[in-house]
């Protein structure tokens, strides 16, 4: 009994040591499996008389059940420790944003966001999109907008000149204003016409506010009975839909541009409060487009009669007002090819264009 009471000690220290589930198995089988010592102990009982076999029986099964109790208590001692570590070394920390998958990494630039806005709020009034060349002539760049050779408003304008093309010598630029597709569509078909053009310009002139390429967006509404009242609400009408606030004051400063009379340059109210620019509140003003009812001389240069067409024209910086709408802050930053700055800068493409991101957020 002694050697049975030595070997159940041993086992109980075993049991709890044990610091994985393997290591108590490993001591289960030291005891109880087909080679333990309590098994063999069990085989020897029927070696021995009637009475010392049933206490002996006795003695031997407390013993099992001690041992079978401890194993039982260290398993769901060490099962519990199990579960813990995993669920250690596996939590989720749910608050962390999802890691991106590949279609939503990119982004789309604020130009081409602010042009398919653009589009969507004139298309609502009835305008359809037209485009010309990058690569333009003079005639249609300069002359037909009745802007003639030694005209000082061709010095306004830094002019990028490529070399002349042809025969004649045709004096070639890269355009420095979308206007000259008021040109191309007026020869190109009769009228009426009630168009927007988007598209890149070019000047020679590099500071915060100002690249050799920018984007404009031209308008060119020509019909019967044009007035200035009709400029003056699609403008309203698109400033206060771009900007999305009603708030949104616009000022109609008389101007000139060759190509309309009279010329009208809008402004529109914002405040520079803290140095913060905001559109639509405050009393400062900000220029943002050229307008005009089309000059007459165009009209004749595009073959049309000026008794029975008139219209209106204006011209816009895409990227003036998206830097407005958006708060960025240097021009020159848009054309840098930056990644980290499409990423704070850019729009979703799974997001569907919408007037609802802009200012108002
Ligand atoms: N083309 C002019 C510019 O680039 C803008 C403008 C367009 C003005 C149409 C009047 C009418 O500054």
């Amino acid at each position: 009994m002694t050697e049975i009471a030595r070997l159940a000690a041993e086992t109980e220290s075993a049991v709890a040591t044990a610091q994985t589930l393997d290591a108590l198995e490993e001591a289960r089988l030291a005891v109880l499996g087909k080679k333990g010592w309590l098994s063999a102990a069990m085989k020897e009982l029927g070696a021995l008389s009637p009475e010392d076999r049933k206490t002996r029986a006795t003695q031997l099964n407390e013993v099992k059940d001690r041992v079978t109790a401890s194993l039982e208590a260290r398993k769901t001692v060490l099962a519990d420790a199990a579960i813990e570590a995993r669920l250690k070394a596996e939590t989720l920390d749910m608050t962390l944003p999802l890691a991106e998958s590949a279609e939503q990494a990119g982004r789309i630039h604020p130009v081409s966001q602010v042009i398919d806005e653009i589009t969507e709020i004139f298309a609502a009034m009835g305008f359809s999109i037209a485009e010309g060349p990058d690569i333009e002539d003079d005639f249609h760049n300069f002359t037909a907008l009745n802007i003639p050779p030694e005209h000082p408003a061709r010095q306004m304008q830094d002019t990028f000149y490529l070399p002349k093309r042809g025969a004649d010598g045709e004096q070639i630029v890269l355009r420095t204003h979308t206007s000259p597709v008021q040109v191309r569509t007026m020869r190109g078909g009769p009228p009426p016409y009630r168009i927007i053009v988007p598209g890149r310009t070019y000047r020679s002139d590099y500071d915060m506010t100002h690249t050799p390429m920018f984007h404009q967006v031209e308008g060119l509404v020509i019909d019967r009975a044009i007035h200035m009242g009709h400029l003056k609400g699609v403008l309203t009408e698109f400033c206060k839909a771009f900007f999305e606030t009603d708030k949104v004051k616009m000022r109609f400063r008389p101007s000139y541009f060759p190509f309309t009379e009279p010329s009208a340059e809008v402004d529109i109210n914002c405040s520079r409060d803290g140095g913060v620019l905001r559109v639509g509140e405050g009393n400062d003003w900000l220029e943002i487009l050229g307008s005009g009812m089309v000059n007459p001389k165009v009209l004749e240069y595009c073959g049309l009669d000026p008794n029975e067409w008139q219209g209106f024209a204006f011209g816009m910086g895409i990227d003036r007002i998206a830097m407005l709408k958006y708060g960025i802050p240097d021009l020159r930053s848009f054309f840098d090819a930056d990644l980290r700055w499409l990423k704070h800068y850019g729009f979703v493409p799974l997001d569907i264009p919408t007037l609802g991101q802009g200012v108002a957020r």
